[in-house]
């Protein structure tokens, strides 16, 4: 049977714009997951000074180490992607040609903000 529905849509691979966008979403939900750890060392940490020094410690061990710097950069890439959608609601940078920048200017700086960061904390 001939039909002149369209086939073969050819959705993936996706554009930048598309991947960073659902990674926004999925940011969100592992945020929501990390802030259990989070609280968890912060709780650690505001116990006593034995258990701030303990924390410490922890934050060094490769595994919590691991989590905690991966966190960090799913709260700056959850932040900075936000930015860009409420900047988006603005109509600022909603062109096409724009998106694909506006993609990489988040992958970019949530990069560069985890590094400086996590310069800081270790
Ligand atoms: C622990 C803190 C946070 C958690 C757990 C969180 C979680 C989430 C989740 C699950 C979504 C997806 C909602 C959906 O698509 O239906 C979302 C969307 C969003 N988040 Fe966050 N978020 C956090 C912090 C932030 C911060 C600091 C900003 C600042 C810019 C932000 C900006 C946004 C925006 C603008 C959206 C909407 C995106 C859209 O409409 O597609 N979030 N957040």
């Amino acid at each position: 049977m001939k039909t002149d529905r369209p086939v073969n849509l050819n959705l993936f691979p996706q554009p930048l714009a598309a991947i960073v966008s659902i990674s926004h979403r999925i940011t969100g939900g592992a945020l929501f997951v990390g802030v259990a750890f989070a609280l968890y060392a912060l709780d650690m940490a505001l116990s006593s000074p034995e258990g701030f020094r303990q924390a410490a410690e922890m934050i060094h061990q490769p595994f919590p180490a691991f989590v905690l710097f991966g966190l960090l950069f799913v709260l700056m890439f959850h932040i900075v992607a936000g930015v860009k959608h409420l900047l988006l609601d603005f109509h600022i940078g909603d062109t096409y040609a724009a998106a694909k920048n506006g993609a990489v200017a988040v992958i970019i700086i949530s990069l560069l903000a985890t590094a400086v960061l996590g310069a800081m904390l270790w």
